[in-house]
């Protein structure tokens, strides 16, 4: 399973890349205005940084809607650094746009999925990542986690190559429950990766270590 963390933020994105376990990055607009980048100059500094930082793939999403808009902006993006991965709303123009990158060997994101149609669609347009949003899906009561084995489900039947990306990713649980679908990747907010580590056994075994070795010490 790949790692990713889901932030634009480069301390947190420092500090994930620290553990040696990160296999990318994804960001989003919301992510980027929450940590006040502002002005086109600067929000392709700052993903041009981001890949200057990790070794894996960095998704930096397009704003247009409109097929030439999101091609134009594409390759913008796509040429400031050869780990960059396009990101793509799930809208007509988007699958156009996905369909369109494929074929000139541009990798994609295809960002906000909600359904295994939608999944359907991107897989056929070549999308080299597929993004259901779990957490979304959970927060008005609809079961994300069933959603991503539907897609790994639908995915297998077909040999499609898109991998599934699980996104919104809101705690530990999911990350697990990923794992166990057997999603592709998981992208999840720093706090996320950081409580995996947490186990009360774990610190109580390491006091008790330590304390035993001041007696072996003498
Ligand atoms: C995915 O690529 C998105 O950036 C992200 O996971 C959305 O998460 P949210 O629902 O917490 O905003």
């Amino acid at each position: 399973m790949k790692f990713f963390v889901d932030t634009a933020d480069l301390k947190e994105i420092q500090e994930m890349n620290a553990l040696g376990i990160l296999d990318g990055v994804t960001t989003n607009p919301s992510l980027m205005a929450k940590i006040g980048v502002q002005g086109r100059e600067n929000v392709l500094n700052h993903y041009k940084t981001i890949c200057e930082m990790v070794d894996g793939d960095i998704s930096a999403e397009v704003i247009s809607t409109d097929f030439e808009g999101m091609i134009r902006e594409g390759e913008e993006l796509a040429a400031l650094h050869e780990n960059i991965v396009v990101k793509v709303p799930m809208i007509k123009e988007g699958i156009k746009a996905i369909k369109y990158f494929t074929d000139k060997g541009i990798k994609t994101n295809c960002t906000l999925v909600f359904s295994v149609g939608q999944a359907i669609l991107a897989a056929k347009a070549g999308a080299t990542y597929l993004s259901p949003f779990l957490g979304r899906l959970d927060d008005v009561s609809t079961d994300g986690l069933s959603l991503i084995a539907d897609i790994c489900t639908v995915y297998d039947n077909y040999m499609f190559e898109t991998e599934v990306l699980a996104a919104s990713v809101r705690h530990p649980m999911h990350i697990i429950e990923c794992a166990k679908i057997g999603a592709d990747v998981v992208t999840c907010p720093a706090s996320a990766i950081d409580k995996l580590f947490n186990h009360p056994l774990t610190d109580i075994g390491l006091q008790q270590f330590l304390a035993d070795y001041k007696k072996v010490e003498g």
